[in-house]
């Protein structure tokens, strides 16, 4: 096996009501990737998502994270996650830095200090006494890393982590993950509708339709072979510009 292979899915496949939402997938997300999982609505991104952090169970095929076999090694195949699936959910009542303390919890070994090292990582430190409930939906999601990020973990896949910021939350994020991917060396696996973030963000993509890989390439191959064209022209031309209606 390829060392520098952090996640791998074979064949993965789910059927919900005997339609096949994914279909044979195969993602190959490296050490040191930020890859951009991309496709329509309703594509499977989500469920790719919940099947590769082990919330939901493939009818078949596998996911392998660091080498290691989800689901007969879960425990050590998870270690390596960070993940925002849904929008976190804290308690609002709560500061930030309780909701984390109550998660810190839920992982053995883990040292005190280490919540208030990722609240400053996400750049979360000067409000973290304050009430969620006070907090943007930008500081939300950044709370929901610093979550994603108390485990140390290798690898954190973020489901639209962008989803209904405004221009400067949407900054923030972006700054945060090329920040944290070359500073603290996490590879990143982020779903996303925004082909401009993803082409200033990431390395690697993969594009995803009726629940089959139709390209996985990096940022550098598909500018390459496609004559220097944009993402967003490679994207349509591969995912159709829309017009399902007609
Ligand atoms: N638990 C479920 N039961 C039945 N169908 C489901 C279930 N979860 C997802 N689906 C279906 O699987 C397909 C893929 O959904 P999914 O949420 O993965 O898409 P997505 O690519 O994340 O879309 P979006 O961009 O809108 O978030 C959809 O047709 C959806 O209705
Ligand atoms: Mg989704």
């Amino acid at each position: 096996m390829n060392s520098n292979l952090l996640l791998q899915t074979r064949n993965l496949t789910k059927s919900f009501g005997g339609r096949k939402m994914i279909d044979s997938l195969n993602l190959h997300v490296m050490k040191g990737d930020i890859y951009g999982f991309l496709g329509r609505n309703g594509q499977g991104k989500t469920t790719a998502i919940r099947l590769v952090t082990g919330l939901i169970f493939p009818d078949s095929g596998e996911v392998m994270i660091d080498g290691h076999p989800l689901r007969s090694d879960f425990k050590k195949a998870i270690s390596n996650v960070g993940a925002i699936v849904e929008s976190p959910s804290f308690y609002g009542y709560l500061s930030g830095y309780d909701n984390l303390k109550l998660m810190a919890n839920l992982i053995p070994g883990i040292k005190k200090d280490r919540i208030d090292e990722v609240l400053d990582m996400v750049r979360l430190s000067r409000r973290a006494k304050d009430k969620v409930k006070t907090y943007s939906l930008g500081m939300k999601q950044r709370l929901g890393i610093a979550n994603a990020l108390l485990g140390s973990p290798k690898l954190i896949i973020l489901d639209e982590p962008t989803n209904g910021l405004d221009p400067q939350g949407i900054k923030e994020i972006k700054e945060m993950i090329v920040q944290l991917a070359s500073e603290r060396n996490i590879t990143f696996f982020i779903s996303s509708h925004l082909l401009q973030e993803v082409e200033q963000i990431c390395n690697r993509i993969g594009i995803i339709d009726k629940g089959k890989l139709l390209c996985e390439a990096t940022m550098d191959e598909l500018t390459q072979t496609a004559n220097s064209k944009s993402l967003e022209d490679i994207y349509f031309d591969l995912t159709g510009k829309g017009g399902d209606l007609a």
